[in-house]
């Protein structure tokens, strides 16, 4: 980015890769456009400064060589048209070669859809190094794989360079992190334990508490011998639970288990939702949400945090019934004076369905590549711009 804003792009083929993988409902239209809005900085930059502008991105996890209807951009192309107040042509079959002039912008189909893409072969790596002479990273959500065109086309371009969304992703996540404020708490919910243990174990040495929710805090229950009736676990990893619960009391920090919880007979939105205590969930229960006394303690202590860290929602909050205590966490996020930062798909939908969007502190757009940064991990796609950078 420091290069477009130099104004050395002139006349340059710039190839962008930015992350456009937005959730969509059934019929195709985008629900959430963040990414969308938060690629275009980069974008205008280039074309500001006239470089010959190609941006691709991934949509889903399509089978390679197989291009179906729903794996097109066509939408991302739609909205990203709007946006910027400019026609977005989109390109199929690019790989061989992509005519665009300078000040122009062309946008090519789903990159995952091309062989060789999620194992970066080299091949096709060094195909799309050839289509330009300056490669752009900008993707932060999609810097944690190392494929053909975040990773691959990075080793074998001219020039290679991170863009302004994953430089500031980065640096705003790791400074957070590196001396927060305290005390600092961090929210991680979810499904699956399996998905988030490293990020689990890596906060547990770090955080001065670690609220967790979902099919985890289930876990989490049981770990402290707590029966959850036919509630979303994994029971295999109960240990790994305890184990993360021992190391923060051997700090003096604690994982808060819920005193209450709402439950359910059945996974619906029209489910009849019942408030009972942590200890007295039935056999035939699942738990949707964490109860009302659960959800105020911990909308206090997230008022009294000074840093917090968001990734996941407590409850099912697409149905009312169950949205109450991730709708109190999003709300004690937004009145707390911490810094907040927050990230993944599902918390992003949070954020927007409560209207907080201005109370977080930085909202970024990554999912499994903001749990990687918040662990400490390097992002291959940013180590290979970091080596290149090196010389
Ligand atoms: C995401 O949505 O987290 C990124 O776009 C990466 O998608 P992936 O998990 O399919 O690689």
């Amino acid at each position: 980015s420091d290069l477009i804003a130099a104004g050395k792009v002139a006349g340059q083929r710039v190839f962008i890769r930015a992350d456009l993988n937005v959730p969509q409902d059934d019929a195709g239209n985008i629900t959430e456009d963040t990414r969308i809005r938060a690629s275009l900085p980069a974008i205008k930059m280039a074309l500001e400064a006239g470089a010959a502008v190609m941006v691709t991105s991934h949509l889903g996890r399509p089978t390679e060589g197989e291009f179906k209807p729903e794996d097109s951009l066509a939408p991302v192309a739609a909205r990203m048209a709007e946006l910027l107040g400019r026609p977005v042509p989109l390109k199929a079959d690019w790989v061989d070669g992509v005519a665009v002039a300078p000040g122009e912008l062309v946008l090519l189909e789903n990159c995952r859809v091309n062989k060789g893409e999620k194992k970066c072969n080299d091949e096709l790596s060094k195909k799309l190094a050839a289509l330009c002479d300056i490669f752009v990273h900008d993707a932060f959500g999609t810097a944690h794989r190392a494929e053909a065109t975040t990773y691959g086309i990075a080793k074998y371009a001219k020039i290679a360079c991170a863009g302004p969304l994953l430089a500031a992703e980065i640096d705003a996540i790791t400074k957070a992190l590196a001396n927060p404020r305290r005390p600092l708490v961090a929210i991680v919910a979810g499904s699956k334990v399996s998905t988030k243990l490293t990020i689990l174990q890596a906060l547990s040495a770090k955080v001065d508490g670690l609220i967790v929710g979902g099919g985890i805090a289930n876990t989490f229950m049981l770990a402290s011998g707590l029966k959850i009736g036919k509630s979303l676990a994994e029971p295999d990893l109960v240990d790994q639970a305890k184990a993360v619960i021992d190391a923060m009391k051997a700090r003096g920090a604690e994982v808060p288990i819920p005193e209450d919880v709402v439950t359910a007979k059945t996974f619906a939105a029209g489910a009849t939702a019942a408030v009972k205590a942590a200890t007295a969930v039935e056999d035939d229960d699942l738990i949707l949400d964490i109860g009302p006394k659960t959800a105020a303690k911990l909308a206090e202590q997230l008022k009294a945090a000074g840093t917090i860290v968001w990734n996941g929602p407590v409850g099912v909050f697409e149905f009312d019934a169950f949205a109450h205590g991730t709708e109190a966490i999003a709300r004690a996020i937004a009145e707390s004076v911490a810094f907040s930062i927050a990230g993944g798909g599902d918390t992003l939908a949070a954020i927007s369905k409560y209207g907080i969007e201005k109370d977080v502190g930085y909202i970024s757009t990554g999912g499994g590549a903001f749990l990687e940064v918040l662990e400490g991990k390097t992002l291959p796609a940013f180590e290979i711009l970091s080596k290149r950078a090196a010389g």
